[in-house]
């Protein structure tokens, strides 16, 4: 429920509602958007070209006594057939070569592109920045981009196919495991654009939420300052919270007590656990590090393995800050 309201709230803001499409925000939007508005506004011409007159055939020729016959016939009209094929054969070739101008700036990034490596995974998008060292994750993650700048996104995916769509921007592109994709956008405009996942990757698939920030040259620089410092000096317990949080593990373990996709956090810490094979663990650091890891092998009794492994993206002191959090949840 909570999932499909912050959806609500993000798909449907008020001044969304009354357009046709979203606010654009970026170069791209000032491409399509007019080709868009275009063949919408011609198509619901030609439909009311077709439509009305059919309806007033329909009255006007209708069957007025029983076995009428058709006084006249005609099969043939030079003019009528001529303008019919010529006419829309002038809009298709506008259709086309506009919207393939506009195809070709889509897919080809300019050269001065900054690039940006986009991980999609159940159910979170995790967005590494190679040239200000930073990394940002987690379902809700908010990635910051200065404002006017080419920004390339590299993505790939870790299990599932995913896509990632900015309705603002009007780029959309599937990230398929085992091979990258490219997506690329040039902001002009200031604010917040959500993103969504749009292929279907699973349970929490309408969770899979981010927020792109277009910030001033300035204000970027310091939400990198603030990235590099957030998660230091944070106590274990803390860190682990908040990785519980922005990796997503509350999807599916809750801290309460109650069952969801996995085994509940709370009391876990010490815990003798049954594992398929009928072998049984104690949830120790060792436990949970492995799971964290390599989460198909030893899964508990009475749970699907479907958890994500999150190998390379945790580091040992977030590992740690995990195994503390679990450890406080008694
Ligand atoms: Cu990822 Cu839907």
């Amino acid at each position: 429920m909570d999932n499909i309201k912050k959806l609500m709230e993000m798909v449907l803001p008020v001044d969304w509602m009354f357009s046709l499409l979203p606010v654009g925000a970026s170069t791209q939007s000032i491409d399509v958007d007019p080709l868009f508005h275009f063949v919408y506004w011609f198509s619901i011409v030609v439909f009311m070209f077709v439509i009305i007159p059919m309806t007033w055939f329909c009255f006007r020729y209708r069957r007025r006594s029983e076995g009428q016959r058709a006084l006249t016939q005609k099969d043939h009209n030079q003019l009528l057939e001529v303008t019919w094929s010529v006419g829309p054969l002038i809009f298709m070739a506008i259709f086309f070569v506009w919207g393939f101008y506009g195809f070709l700036n889509l897919y080809l990034p300019p050269l001065e592109s900054k690039e940006l490596k986009v991980i999609g995974q159940k159910w979170m998008w995790t967005v590494q920045y190679p040239d200000e060292e930073i990394s940002v994750s987690g379902q809700g993650v908010v990635i910051g981009v200065p404002l006017g700048k080419p920004i390339r996104l590299l993505m790939s995916s870790q299990d599932v196919i995913h896509s990632f769509f900015v309705p603002n921007f009007r780029v959309k592109q599937d990230v398929v495991p085992g091979k990258y994709s490219t997506l690329w956008f040039e902001s002009n405009k200031i604010g917040e654009f959500p993103v969504f996942c749009t292929e279907f990757c699973g349970d929490q698939h309408s969770a899979m939420l981010a927020k792109i920030k277009v910030m001033s040259p300035d204000d970027y620089k310091k939400w990198v300052t603030e990235q590099k410092e957030k998660d230091q000096g944070l106590p274990p317990v803390k860190l682990g919270e908040k990785l519980y949080h922005n990796k997503g593990c509350n999807a599916c373990h809750s801290v309460d007590g109650s069952r969801v996709i996995g085994p509940t956090f709370k009391g876990l810490w010490g815990k003798s656990e049954q594992l398929t094979d009928g072998k049984s663990v104690t949830v120790d650091a060792e436990r949970i590090h492995q799971k964290l890891m390599e989460p198909t092998k030893d899964v508990t009794a009475g749970y699907v393995p479907v958890m994500p492994s999150f190998k390379g993206q945790l580091s040992e002191i977030e590992i740690s800050g995990i195994v503390e959090f679990i450890k406080s949840l008694k």
